[in-house]
């Protein structure tokens, strides 16, 4: 942003002193939302448009508007306009620009419209637009999800709660767990959009416009679905962008807890998987190192992201009927958000998509914690004995393991049968890993039946 010449401000009639330094500064939102250009001029258009139509503008007029908001279009895109703070905002630069290069026409162009109409419109069609490349990588890592989990279906590795090993899972399931989140993420960052389907143009500042402003031509012509029926709830409505920072917080936190489990796969005590270099970093004192610093970064912004929300929340909180100038704070959060959850999500599909697995380590893990002991529980409930009982019993044969300092591995089957009669010589393909994971007979479990299935479900889903 150039430090441009002090520019003449479009509401200054009533005004005898200008703005002071600090003022000034406090007030200008030029050097973010700048981003709104694309979304501005577009809405710029369809109100030209629109006052062409109910007669405010001549043929000529609107000729004027147009070719001068398409010459402004094509100096942003190629980088040569100048942005003035003095003029406070994305809104007052274009048209202050528009009007310098056609004159008074560009001076009609606010007629029926304020900039609290515009700032609602623009936000709107922004979270809009930018919601569809998000879309795109929400569904390129549940893509990458489901390809490692084709790729990986027999690999099993430890299942945990509460960090300790549980009972041995396909390492595929595991995947997919988080690839289930994303779709739900996916369905917030919808429901955000469909927060955006109405059009709140027209309403000028809060009471509605001296016009018949044809809202429903607007409405067309702006791809919304449908017209905010409240002027005042329209230019004081953020909740589209509450919406947006809760999704954005949601999928944040995801990727953060995803980003966990890849600090700790990738340590040499695990030793799950591999990051690639691409995605890895080393330390300038210990030559030996490399660090997840991509996996660290991602889980350590989503505490942005759950921070814009908060931010957000606590600027609404208190403000009374309609536009109060507080509600510029929105744009900042949004576009942190918008841009943060971007680079995260981007991110965690090249880590994902680049890292090598290791299935042996994942099998070693599975050789010393007992990972089948509730499958010998249960082999002895098909057999009769009460769960209850049969938990007792495996118990205390992982007690006499400890004592001897070996796996269920390390017994045979007379071993097993001196805790209990019913045990029989398959015993020892139970206490298999392996075994363990096709023993999942219900839907939605580790079994690699359904684990497929879970597959072509998200294939489904993501096409
Ligand atoms: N830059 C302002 C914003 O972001 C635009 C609306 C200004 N409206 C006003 N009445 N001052 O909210």
């Amino acid at each position: 942003m150039g430090k441009a010449k002090e520019k003449k401000k479009p509401w200054g009639g009533r005004f005898s002193g200008g703005l002071s330094g600090i003022a000034e500064k406090i007030s200008a939102s030029i050097q973010f939302d700048s981003r709104l250009w694309r979304q501005d001029i577009r809405g710029s258009r369809a109100h030209a448009k629109m006052l062409r139509r109910i007669g405010l503008l001549t043929d000529a007029e609107l000729d004027d508007i147009l070719r001068g908001l398409s010459d402004i279009e094509k100096e942003i895109e190629a980088g040569g306009f100048s942005f003035s703070a003095s003029l406070e905002d994305i809104h007052m630069n274009i048209e202050a620009a528009l009007t310098e290069r056609i004159g008074d026409a560009g001076r009609k162009l606010h007629t029926a419209r304020s900039r609290n109409d515009q700032v609602a419109l623009d936000m709107r069609l922004h979270v809009r637009d930018e919601s569809e490349s998000i879309r795109t990588l929400l569904q390129g890592l549940i893509r990458v999800l489901v390809e490692l989990s084709e790729k990986n279906i027999d690999v099993i590795m430890p299942g945990y709660t509460h960090l300790q090993v549980a009972q041995p899972v396909r390492f595929s399931h595991h995947l997919l767990a988080y690839a289930w989140g994303f779709l739900r993420d996916a369905g917030r960052l919808e429901s955000a959009v469909k927060a955006c389907e109405h059009l709140p143009l027209g309403s000028g500042a809060l009471a509605g416009l001296n016009y018949p402003v044809d809202r429903e031509f607007l409405r067309e012509e702006l791809g919304f679905t449908g017209i905010i029926p409240n002027s005042m709830d329209a230019v004081s409505d953020r909740d589209f962008i509450l919406d947006f920072c809760y999704f954005a917080s949601v999928c944040g936190v995801r990727l953060s807890r995803f980003c966990e489990e890849l600090v700790l796969w990738s340590s040499s005590e695990f030793g799950f998987i591999r990051l690639a270099d691409a995605v890895t970093t080393g330390s300038s004192i210990m030559p030996q190192k490399r660090n997840p610093d991509i996996a660290e970064l991602i889980r350590g912004k989503s505490g942005r992201l759950a921070g814009n929300l908060a931010s957000l929340l606590m600027t609404l909180k208190g403000l009374p009927m309609t536009y109060n100038r507080d509600l510029q704070e929105d744009k900042e959060r949004l576009f942190d958000s918008i841009d943060t959850v971007t680079l995260s999500l981007a991110g965690m599909a090249e880590m994902l998509s680049t890292m090598t697995v290791n299935s042996e380590r994942m099998k070693k893990a599975l050789s010393s914690n007992f990972s089948t002991a509730t499958d010998i529980a249960d082999y002895l409930a098909r057999k009769g004995v009460p769960f209850r009982t049969s938990h007792e019993i495996v118990g205390r044969i992982v007690r006499s393991c400890e004592e001897q300092g070996i796996d269920f591995f390390g017994l045979k089957a007379s071993d097993f049968k001196k805790f209990s009669p019913e045990f029989e010589d398959d015993i020892i393909d139970i206490v298999k890993p392996e075994g363990s994971v096709e023993l999942k007979l219900s839907s939605g479990g580790t079994s690699r039946k359904e684990v497929l299935a879970q597959i072509e479900a998200l294939k489904k889903m993501i096409r």
